[in-house]
């Protein structure tokens, strides 16, 4: 793994690096608020452990990233311990009991537009404050109170209102009575950048969760308010499905590339499985004839992201829905071998409508990664699906509900050219949980963690990580840097390479259009936050993404 003179030189000329990468020797944590990092290196200081820390982190972003960061949505931690053990929490939501697999269709069987994603029928069981809970009963170290309280101190004293959330305010108060009184102040008008922001409401719901553990949420007063609320505006959330709902401990996936072990996220995210089969296909190339960024390369790293999602779309769901999803075969290395054999180095793949896809989405979720003193590591990515998930809420709550039953599929049967799935695996049944593209992931060598990396958005989160691991463990880059540079996103259907604007020479997108690609220039793809291990000098190394305005690594 040497650096490569070739990879230089095309970041410096096709990228912009302007993060810098923060280094530490005890602990770090990487987030999309380097307030909420700080609340989380508190915590190592005060002898907190990895799990700890992301605990108190992912509460603090509820308050001060209240886009993505989360008390009503889910998501997924990957937890590997100094002894290099791994372990994984399901805190994905589950439909409701009275969801129906139709519920989103009209009377000859078609999507209602938008009926998935808006009101609160698009709302599904909340997991985060489940799963947090989880991850601190079976593996934390400090008192859950203690992990609380920051966000509860943030939400009362208020923070500063960013130029991003400020920005946010005047955009989403159009948007429900909910968001228009989100972000006012106590005369009751929108409050201003650099003003204290100030969240009375949701600082009392957290207390009751502080107070009284994951039942503070499923049971109890903040339960009722949310069946009440839930009834009296057509919404299918009951106490019943509260008090059902349980996170799940699940074996991790692992993979390798080149001595590298990688574990991630088994379904109900699709992350893993596909991170998994693009790793094994990647270690099949030979970058001589490849090179990184060459057209060859875009073209390997775009077929096999159009086979990972061929596979996604086919097979993945629910695991407690779908007991025999081929996982084994798919992130297998001979399914890989297969895989990459009938790839055409001359030819771009053509991607079957008449088969298996996903639309392209991209608004909101957030990443953390976590490394204490001990080495642990905690890599966790959670969501309300949109930027302020349905951008419903209880008042008297404080807190914003997902708009996650828009990840099932949901109209069975019907897959299309724009990227709508209709497979069998992913569509709504009662309690179950949506299939997510969230690819938590911690590379590790010699049973120590030496990345821990993840991202939101939407499907090319799967796609983000993967290149961004590539990155590092193949390229030899510095995490910013790797970070920063190289992501194109495919996912079968529709069938085109999107790539960030300025990373491919137009010489390079008209050599791949004559190879048959449709390729489109994108803003942004993917919002980072990793941590590297330099394990000779035993320094961690952080970098949040240039474009998370807020985002920030905090050591000690
Ligand atoms: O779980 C998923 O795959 C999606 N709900 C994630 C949504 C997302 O990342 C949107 N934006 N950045």
């Amino acid at each position: 793994m040497k650096i490569k003179l070739f990879y230089l030189i095309a970041c410096a000329l096709f990228t912009t690096i302007t993060n810098a990468q923060t280094y530490a020797k005890n602990g770090m944590v990487v987030s999309d608020n380097s307030a909420a990092s700080k609340v989380g290196t508190e915590i190592l200081k005060k002898g907190g452990n990895a799990i700890d820390a992301s605990i108190a982190t992912a509460f603090a972003l509820a308050v001060t990233h209240p886009q993505a960061g989360n008390i009503g949505g889910g998501g997924f931690l990957v937890f590997m311990k100094s002894d290099g053990n791994a372990t994984t929490i399901d805190f994905r939501e589950k439909a409701p009991l009275k969801a129906t697999t139709n519920m989103f269709l009209d009377k000859d069987g078609n999507l209602i537009a938008g009926s998935n994603h808006n009101g609160l029928q698009s709302v599904g069981v909340p997991g985060t404050v489940a799963g947090l809970y989880m991850a601190h009963k079976k593996y934390g170290k400090l008192p859950w109170a203690s992990l609380v309280q920051p966000a509860v101190d943030l939400a009362e004293n208020g923070v500063p209102l960013s130029y991003t959330l400020y920005k946010h305010a005047l955009h989403y108060k159009k948007e429900s009575e909910f968001m228009a009184n989100y972000f006012t102040n106590e005369k009751g008008e929108i409050t201003q950048m650099d003003e204290i922001w100030k969240q009375p409401v949701l600082a009392a719901t957290l207390k009751e969760i502080r107070d009284n553990g994951k039942d503070g949420f499923y049971k109890g007063k903040v339960a009722k308010e949310i069946a009440r609320f839930m009834k009296k505006n057509d919404g299918l959330i009951t106490l019943k499905d509260l008090a059902k709902y349980e996170a799940v401990e699940r074996a991790p996936l692992k993979g390798t590339y080149k001595g590298h072990d990688i574990f991630v996220m088994p379904p109900p995210s699709s992350g893993g499985v596909a991170l998994l089969e693009m790793m094994n296909i990647m270690e099949l190339a030979d970058f001589n004839k490849a090179p990184f960024n060459s057209t060859p390369y875009v073209h390997l790293v775009a077929e096999a992201m159009r086979r990972a999602f061929a596979d996604r779309a086919e097979h993945l769901g629910d695991p407690d829905f779908n007991l025999n999803m081929p996982l084994e075969k798919l992130t297998s290395k001979e399914f890989a071998k297969n895989r990459y054999n009938n790839i055409d180095w001359q030819k771009a793949s053509v991607s079957d409508s008449t088969k298996y896809g996903q639309i392209y989405d991209g608004t909101n979720t957030t990443h953390l990664s976590v490394l204490d003193k001990d080495g642990n590591a905690v890599s966790l990515t959670y969501t309300l699906e949109h930027s302020y998930g349905s951008r419903l809420g209880s008042p008297k709550l404080g807190f914003i509900f997902n708009n996650e039953m828009g990840d099932f599929n949901p109209q069975p049967g019907y897959t299309n050219s724009k990227g709508l799935i209709g497979s069998a695996a992913n569509i709504i049944k009662p309690e179950k949980r949506m299939l997510s593209s969230m690819t938590p992931t911690i590379v590790a060598k010699d049973g120590k963690a030496v990345l821990v990396i993840g991202s939101p958005g939407g499907r090319t989160i799967i796609n983000t990580v993967f290149q961004t691991v590539l990155n590092v463990i193949e390229f030899d880059m510095p995490i910013h840097m790797a970070i920063e540079t190289m992501k194109i996103h495919h996912q079968w259907l529709p069938d085109r390479i999107l790539y960030e604007r300025g990373l491919l020479s137009p010489d390079t997108v008209k050599a791949l259009e004559a190879m048959g690609h449709t390729m489109e220039p994108r803003g942004q793809l993917g919002r980072l936050m990793g941590i590297t291990v330099d394990s000779d000098n035993k320094v961690y190394v952080g970098a949040s993404d240039s474009s998370s305005p807020d985002g920030g690594a905090v050591g000690y």
